[in-house]
């Protein structure tokens, strides 16, 4: 390519990213996702870095956001405000911490202690204090100007019309973010897509009396020019803040180490559907502002700063089909089929429903043109629909009064402790007769926290069921191995190999057979409250002649819930013959009446690879048995790290850092051999 075509192409993806800027900014509508709009924008980037040439001063390097709309006045940020870059993983993090290492000569020894702050997804905002009072607040425009909406920031109760006096800077510019709550959202739901438009659209009302209507927030987080300003670190100052009258994240933490950041970021991932307000990743600073003058700035963002960005992404299709998907328990959930679209990286096809509550609630129906949204590991799901472009003829989903699989009625049932009727409607069969509940029960029961049969996938399950070789699980021990053999895709290998997994998963703990048979409600951790209540298989089948079931209320942990369903399991013949049946197969485990003076008492422990022969869930009740516990990080915590086969070499290199002991599986096994 010559330069005159180099120059045509990057400034066509330039263009391209004015409009999502455009878009983003000053009509607060994206029409992108975050991942796509920072792909776009770092294949410009990426360009102006191998050809010097191409940067201009409306290069996005240079540029930030958008210029401000028409509506208000302009007014200079006297320090810009800035963008931050963003990381995505643990590995990102980790280059993101040697950078600064380099770039400050800094020893492996010396910590650098960061504020780690989440990042609310609003509309930043600058106000400007003199001599303590509000004189002025900008949004961000494009990072150099600003539009001046002081009326509009003035009418949010979270921003002090007054700082007091004696111990507030002579001037300075407070920056944070206004938002919007979820709940507050929820009224303003049908006049924007999502709460950061709503917070948007509420700020740039042209009449202040409008924007006071809308309960916006505020939440304060750095300064831009200041004069008097005595504080060193990041830490102080937003203690500062919160004396100076303003509201500061709850959950920002002081924490050195990228081990402790990404746990940090895992437990704040995890609760973020728990939080009030959207947030969209985690920001950390280097906490001391000696580091951060010394750190500067590259390109439109601080060296100092990186937003550590959550995995989620949005993208536009269309649903094609509403299908019932039936699980292990008979709920009935319904699944958007939608036409294939990349989202972040990944093609999604499916996305959840969660139950039909939800689609009523939505008005989601077949033909609708949709907001799909995909986050980390988490089934995609429908966020918005656009009922412009519905169709005229379009129906409402209406759903099945019968099971689709079986043909029984379908029920919705009277939740004793919420006292509603659930949400999930479901296939009211019990036992094996409904085809796709007992291949689900199937799947379960062969599955790793289960019997761990090794190499039984889901696919092999639904293919036996097909060809009638397994109904129940008891069949899955009588399996007639040379019709196996004949089959498309096995051999004498294949069969030899899945005769031996399923030979060695006849001895089994209780605990881990009650698990398996998959009993509505009773998951691992119920599953071993029970085997250590029944302690032998024989106690727990005598359930079955109706022996006291409200003895079980006593374990602690076990409720009605539970209770009723042991119950209902109990009441029917399948599930009877089942235990019956296996009973003859299996050699089940007594529980071992766990102690407190264990062989691995006190000590902890986390494994870190490939282990031979043995499961990590299984290692895991070894410990428990023994009364050790199980950690889920390399720590000061940690006793002993178990090592298999390609362990991760941070946490050995971390561990032995930490001088804890690294030991191979059969060290570990040692342990437990000794004395026994
Ligand atoms: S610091 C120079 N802190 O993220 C530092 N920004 O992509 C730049 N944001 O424009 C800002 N929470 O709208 C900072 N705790 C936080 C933040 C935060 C949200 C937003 C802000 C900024 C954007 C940068």
């Amino acid at each position: 390519m010559n330069k005159k075509e180099l120059k045509k192409k990057y400034l066509e993806k330039v263009k391209i990213l004015n409009n999502y800027n455009k878009n983003y900014y000053v009509n607060s509508k994206p029409i992108i996702d975050d991942k796509n709009y920072d792909d776009l924008k770092n294949e410009i980037l990426d360009l102006e870095n191998k050809f010097e040439f191409l940067k201009s001063k409306s290069s996005p390097s240079v540029a930030v956001g958008h210029k401000p709309s028409k509506h208000f006045k302009k007014s200079p940020h006297r320090v810009p405000m800035l963008s931050l870059g963003n990381v995505f993983s643990e590995e990102d993090l980790v280059n993101f911490e040697k950078k600064l290492y380099n770039f400050l000569s800094l020893s492996k020894k010396e910590k650098i202690s960061y504020i780690a702050e989440p990042k609310i997804d609003g509309i930043s905002a600058s106000l400007t204090y003199k001599n303590g009072k509000f004189y002025k607040g900008l949004s961000r425009g494009d990072g150099k100007e600003g539009e001046d909406i002081t009326q509009n920031l003035a009418t949010i109760n979270d921003i002090p019309k007054n700082i007091p006096l004696e111990n507030c800077p002579e001037e300075i510019d407070i920056r944070g973010e206004v938002f919007i709550k979820n709940k507050d959202f929820k009224n303003l739901a049908d006049k924007f897509a999502n709460p950061r438009n709503a917070a948007s659209g509420s700020l740039r009302q042209k009449n202040p009396e409008e924007t006071k209507k809308i309960p916006l927030k505020f939440i304060a987080y750095t300064f831009g020019y200041e004069k008097g300003l005595m504080v060193n670190n990041q830490y102080d100052f937003l203690k500062k803040l919160t004396e100076w009258g303003f509201k500061t994240n709850p959950l920002n933490k002081l924490i050195s180490g990228v081990e402790n950041l990404m746990e940090n970021y895992k437990e704040i991932e995890k609760n973020r559907a728990n939080l009030d307000f959207d947030i969209d990743g985690i920001v950390y600073k280097v906490n001391n502002f000696d580091l951060q003058k010394r750190l500067g700035y590259v390109a439109n963002a601080p060296r100092w700063a990186i937003a550590h960005k959550f995995s989620s992404s949005k993208a536009v299709s269309k649903i094609l089909d509403i299908e019932i998907q039936i699980g292990r328990t008979g709920a009935l959930t319904p699944v958007a089929k939608i036409k294939p679209i990349n989202i972040g990286g990944v093609v999604v096809s499916n996305a959840t429903l969660h139950n039909e509550d939800e689609i009523n609630r939505k008005d989601i129906r077949v033909g609708d043109t949709a907001v799909i949204e995909r986050a980390g590991d988490v089934i995609p799901h429908i966020l918005s629909i656009d009922k412009q472009k519905r169709s005229r003829n379009s129906k409402k989903f209406i759903p099945p009064k019968n099971c689709p699989s079986c043909g029984s009625e379908t029920i919705k049932e009277f939740n004793k402790v919420t006292k509603k009727i659930d949400a999930v409607r479901r296939c009211s069969s019990e036992g094996y007769y409904c085809e796709k509940i007992s291949i689900e029960k199937l799947k379960h029961f062969v599955s790793k926290e289960a019997l761990n049969i090794e190499g039984f996938g889901k696919k092999i399950v639904e293919n036996f069921y097909k060809l009638n070789f397994i109904k129940f699980p008891q069949d899955i021990f009588n399996l007639d191995f040379t019709k196996i053999e004949n089959l498309d895709g096995w051999g004498k290998l294949s069969v030899q190999n899945l005769k031996y997994s399923i030979e060695q998963k006849k001895n089994i703990s209780l605990e881990k057979f009650i698990y398996s048979l998959g009993i509505r409600h009773i998951g691992l951790e119920n599953a071993k409250l029970l085997s250590k209540h029944f302690v032998s298989f024989t106690k727990f089948k005598n359930l079955s002649k109706q022996i006291d079931y409200e003895e079980m209320l006593n374990i602690d942990g076990i409720g009605d819930t539970q209770v009723s369903s042991i119950k209902s399991f109990f009441s029917n013949e399948d599930n009877k013959k089942v235990l019956n049946e296996l009973e003859k197969v299996l050699l089940i485990k007594d529980a071992i009446q766990s102690s407190d003076n264990g062989l691995l008492n006190n000590k902890t422990f986390l494994v870190t690879g490939k282990l031979n022969g043995i499961s990590r869930a299984e290692v895991k009740s070894l410990i428990e048995e023994n009364s050790g516990k199980t950690i889920s990080n390399v720590s000061k915590k940690l006793n002993f790290l178990i090592i298999g086969e390609k362990p991760t070499k941070k946490k050995v290199d971390y561990a032995k850092q930490l001088k804890i002991k690294v030991i191979d599986q059969t060290e570990f096994l040692k342990m437990l051999n000794k004395t026994s």
